[in-house]
């Protein structure tokens, strides 16, 4: 069902240093050329850039902070409805720019104070293991561009809305930003490929596209459905199963193609039980164990 904010189109640095970002001809900012070369200078300006240094500052048009202005106005009208009480929390302690798009530099030093959480920009995909590992240390890699302003709602790609309005309010929560660190620390911790693989399969059906009863009603708190507007309000009527483990770490999903699975926590202290204390201790030996238990 959810098909926004999940492709990252591939990005080529060519001999003369300069960076492009290859759209599909299925992305709607495809023809516009403005556009292209602005996604070229935004990569190019993550590629370039060191950690502990300030993040150079990304030029957008008006049209695409009226695009920011208009999706946290309809969303905020979504959340209120489809959010969790914690989420919401962090939306008001963030207080993030609602009329332009905030510079990530500017979303780390809004949730610093709060969590401890810093912005990194990234290019496009980041690598599993330094995605995950970096959120130990409080980091979070994010894209910097915003969706093509001929199409405010879809985004075939997980870009600054989805990044800054689904994860930056769910890390301005104490709670939250606890579970995000320690999936990173279990990132750290794992070594084979396929114990990193079940640990981010977990993120993904909690952190990203996590439901939870709340105030006697299921409501979000995973990021790829708190940025989705266009489906945002079909979560309920899709495939929730209770949290589980081993379901979560094994169950494949496309992410080119419609999430349609879901998994529930009975509440936040549940999910802090099951999915916090699975990344505090896990390892290769207990995710070989969980896999080979559920055969
Ligand atoms: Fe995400």
């Amino acid at each position: 069902m959810f098909e926004e904010a999940q492709y990252f189109a591939p990005i080529a640095t060519q001999d003369d240093g300069s960076v492009v970002v290859e759209l599909a001809a299925s992305h709607p900012g495809f023809a516009d050329p403005v556009y292209r070369a602005r996604r070229n200078a935004i990569a190019g300006l993550a590629v370039g850039h060191r950690r502990g240094t300030p993040i150079p500052v990304a030029e957008y048009t008006e049209r695409e902070h009226e695009v920011w202005a208009l999706v946290t106005r309809e969303l905020a009208v979504k959340h209120a409805a489809y959010a969790t009480e914690e989420y919401l929390g962090g939306v008001d302690r963030l207080g993030l720019p609602r009329t332009r798009i905030p510079q990530l530099q500017e979303v780390g030093e809004l949730l610093e104070p709060l969590t401890g959480f810093r912005y990194l920009p990234a290019a496009g995909l980041v690598p599993l293991r330094d995605f995950y590992g970096v959120l130990a240390d409080g980091y979070f890699h994010s894209t910097q561009y915003i969706r093509h302003h001929s199409v405010p709602f879809y985004t075939p790609e997980p870009d600054v809305v989805h990044e800054v309005i689904g994860h930056a309010n769910a890390l301005a929560s104490d709670r939250y930003a606890a579970l995000y660190r320690l999936a990173g620390e279990a990132a750290r911790r794992v070594e084979g490929e396929a114990a990193l693989e079940f640990v981010s399969k977990v993120f993904w059906f909690t952190l990203e596209f996590g439901v939870m009863l709340d105030g006697g009603e299921l409501r979000a708190y995973g990021a790829g459905i708190l940025s989705s507007y266009g489906e945002i309000e079909e979560f309920r009527g899709m495939d929730v199963r209770p949290l589980d483990l081993a379901m979560m770490g094994t169950t494949h999903y496309d992410i080119t193609k419609y999430q349609d699975v879901l998994f529930r926590a009975d509440s936040l202290q549940h999910l802090e039980d099951v999915v916090g204390d699975f990344w505090a201790t896990c390892d290769d030996d207990s995710i070989a164990k969980i896999v080979a238990t559920n055969l």
